[in-house]
């Protein structure tokens, strides 16, 4: 079978590497690509947002699946087009996506269907959403609606910022946020929970947990995520049944039942409160960098699953994961998530690599005159597993620090949380 990625992310490189390992496998291309999925695929410069681009090398390279990494060209209807051409896609369809695209519809369908999330209202007009916010004379979370690359949420500490918020994500994200929708700030631990979904069956893959801020200790300014680890303690078996029966299973039937029934993998992001689980959001593909933790604990071939995914088979599937744990650190460029220089070498990474355990995955790499540069914000995955989550943190650390990279910096606390219960 001959497969194509679409992405150049972290992310995708973890798919590549696992894709690649499967029998099943004749020929992986990745679209993008990077100077580390170029390993292991043929990279070929189309844009993960170029829809007709992708459409056309699908064809030219007569593949058979595509799998699609990031959520941009879901919402934009990528699924529905390869569908249309003959060509197997997994991941949602552009009516299925917007349960990540739309932050209105997921909290709409919430509310039709009674899944647990925080209360909300939604508003077109500023003047209109800032008053609501002053009858009510407290804070508010303000997100914007549409895709933001993760920069569309403020969680509001008082009136005046919540109304600073509703300004500057309608003035910094343009149309993202012609429309906002403002929740009540809900309380506790975050979780996330991956599952495949092929429409009627769910398939709950091992648990993972990242690290959104910045710096140590959870400080700094939110990022696409600076680590992960898997399992994640907090989401153990009754939470897991408890997080299915009332909240995924529920949307997976509702969005059946309305016309938009959602095939791939639905990454949902949650609040442990003291009334339970309650539902932050929906991601309708792999985390990153959760998806480096999970595609490493993962014994079973990957492909196999994302073909029956996407073929309504999830129903006879099992998977098998290896006990040890995973731990993802990201290494990016100084200055990330705000503005950063591009270019810089970075050696070391094969000793990196050759630590008992680890696997490089590259994210914003480039090859340029014979050298890997730093190319992006996020830039490495220094992926390790062992059998405890302390051995493993040890690991990929000691393989971080054979990095040899002056621009880059990560942090030194992945998995605490899990370890601190562990
Ligand atoms: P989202 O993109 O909706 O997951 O929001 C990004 C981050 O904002 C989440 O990971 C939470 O840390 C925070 N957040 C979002 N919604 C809420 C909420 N209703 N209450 C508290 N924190 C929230
Ligand atoms: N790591 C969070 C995300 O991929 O959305």
């Amino acid at each position: 079978m001959r497969v194509l990625v679409v992405g150049g992310g972290g992310r995708e490189h973890a798919l590549c590497w696992a894709i690649a390992a499967s029998p099943l496998c004749d020929a992986l291309y990745c679209a993008p690509g990077n100077a580390g999925i170029a390993d292991v695929a043929t990279c070929a410069a189309v844009g993960a947002e170029d829809i007709d681009g992708l459409v056309a090398l699908a064809h030219d390279q007569a593949i058979d699946f595509v799998v699609v990494g990031p959520e941009a060209p879901l919402v934009a209807g990528l699924v529905d087009r390869l569908e249309a051409a003959g060509i197997r896609a997994l991941g949602p369809n552009a009516a299925a996506a917007r349960l990540e695209g739309s932050k209105a519809f997921m909290k709409d369908l919430c509310a039709r269907h009674g899944i647990p999330t925080a209360a909300y209202a939604t508003f077109d007009d500023p003047g209109l959403a800032k008053a609501w916010v002053e009858e009510r004379g407290r804070a508010f979370v303000v997100k914007a609606d549409g895709l933001a690359a993760g920069k569309g949420v403020v969680v509001a500490a008082s009136v005046e910022e919540t109304r600073a918020a509703i300004d500057e994500l309608r003035q910094g994200l343009g149309g993202a946020a012609a429309r906002v929708v403002l929740e009540e700030r809900l309380i506790g631990q975050e979780a996330s929970f991956h599952c495949l979904v092929d429409s009627v069956h769910v398939l709950p893959l091992a648990t993972a947990q990242d690290h959104k801020a910045a710096g140590d200790g959870d400080t700094g300014p939110n990022t696409g995520g600076m680590g992960a680890y898997s399992p994640a303690p907090v989401m153990d078996a009754a939470m897991t049944r408890d997080v299915l029966d009332r909240i995924v299973r529920p949307t997976v039937a509702a969005m059946a039942a309305e016309g938009a029934p959602f095939r791939g993998v639905l990454f949902a992001g949650l609040m442990i409160t003291a009334e339970g689980p309650k539902l932050l959001e929906y991601n309708t593909r792999f985390g990153d960098p959760e998806c480096q933790v999970l595609l490493t604990r993962l014994k079973s071939d990957l492909l196999p699953a994302l073909l029956a995914t996407r073929d309504g088979e999830l129903g006879h599937l099992d998977l098998r994961w290896h006990d040890a744990a995973a731990v993802c650190v990201v290494m990016a460029t100084r200055g990330y998530p705000g503005a950063y220089p591009k270019g810089e070498p970075i050696g070391g990474l094969d000793a990196a690599g050759a630590v008992e355990g680890v696997t490089v995955f590259h994210a914003g790499t480039a090859w340029k005159d014979g050298a890997i540069v730093a190319n992006g914000g996020r830039v490495l995955g220094i992926t390790a597993l062992a059998p405890t989550i302390a051995d493993t943190r040890e690991r990929a650390y000691q393989a971080v620090d054979r990095v040899q990279w002056p621009g880059g910096f990560c942090r030194r606390d992945i998995g605490w949380r899990a370890v601190g219960r562990g």
